[in-house]
C-alpha cells in the first residue's frame, strides 16, 4: 500500500480527532439553528391568526345580473363572482372570489339530503353550523377540497371536474366513483358547500376557506 493510501487511514492525533469530532457536531448545531430558523416563521404563516380570521368573516353581496341567471338555471351550476373586502393586518384589500351556485329541485335537494346527511345536520361548534340548500340554492366553494384547485363544470360529463387530479363530484358535490366502485381521483370529501342567504332581496355568501385535504371538513379562514 502507498504511504498516501496509509495516511489516509490514519485515524491522526488525539486532538486532531477531537477537533474533527468538535468540528462535525458544530456543523450539526448549526445547521439544525438553520433549519428551525427558517422553518419556525414558515409553519407560523400557515396557521391564521386569530385576530385576523375574525376581521374577515361575514357575508358578501353576490353580483345581481349572474345571480339572476342562477334563478332562470336549474340544469346546470353557474359560476357567480363576487368582491369582498379582505383585512389583512393595516391592509384592506378588495378581493375577487367565485362560488358555483345551483339551484335544486325538491327531489334533487331531499337526494343531497339523502346522499351528505353530515351535512344537514348543523351542531353549534361544527364546520357547517348553518343551513344548507336554504331557498334550494347550494352555494359551492369553488376550491377542490384535494389541494384546493379550482374546478370546473364539465359539461360534456354532466359533473364538476378538477383540472389537477382529475377528482369528479356530481352535481350535489358527492365525490363520484367509476364503474367499479373506486374513487375518481383522490378527493378526500365531496365538495364544501358555503353559508347562503338572502337579505333585503340581496343575495350573499359567506366565504369559507376549509383545510384541504381531510375528510372531515375544518374551517381554516375567511380569505
Ligand atoms: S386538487 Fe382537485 S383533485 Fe387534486
Amino acid at each position: 500500500m502507498s504511504n498516501e493510501a496509509k495516511a489516509y487511514q490514519d485515524p491522526g492525533t488525539p486532538e486532531e480527532v477531537s477537533r474533527r469530532a468538535f468540528l462535525a457536531r458544530a456543523t450539526i448545531f448549526g445547521g439544525t439553528a438553520v433549519a428551525l430558523t427558517l422553518a419556525i416563521p414558515l409553519i407560523g404563516s400557515l396557521v391564521p391568526k386569530a385576530q385576523l380570521v375574525e376581521a374577515n368573516k361575514g357575508f358578501s353581496p353576490l353580483n345581481k345580473d349572474e345571480f339572476a341567471q342562477l334563478e332562470q338555471s336549474i340544469d346546470k351550476p353557474v359560476k357567480i363572482f363576487f368582491n369582498k373586502a379582505v383585512v389583512n393586518g393595516y391592509l384592506r384589500e378588495a378581493t375577487d372570489y367565485y362560488v358555483w351556485g345551483i339551484k335544486l329541485t325538491d327531489a334533487e335537494l331531499a337526494d343531497m339530503r339523502k346522499e351528505r346527511p353530515d351535512l344537514f345536520n348543523p351542531q353549534p361548534g361544527a364546520a357547517i353550523d348553518y343551513p344548507v340548500g336554504n331557498l334550494n340554492f347550494v352555494m359551492f366553494s369553488s376550491l377542490c377540497p384535494h389541494l384546493n384547485c379550482k374546478y370546473d363544470w364539465d359539461t360534456g360529463l354532466g359533473a364538476f371536474l378538477c383540472p389537477c387530479h382529475g377528482s369528479q363530484f356530481n352535481k350535489i358535490g358527492v365525490h363520484m366513483k367509476d364503474a367499479r366502485g373506486k374513487f375518481i381521483g383522490p378527493a378526500p370529501r365531496g365538495l364544501d358547500p358555503l353559508p347562503f342567504n338572502q337579505e333585503g332581496g340581496t343575495a350573499q355568501v359567506e366565504w369559507i376557506k376549509f383545510a384541504a385535504n381531510t375528510p372531515d371538513i375544518v374551517r381554516m379562514s375567511y380569505w
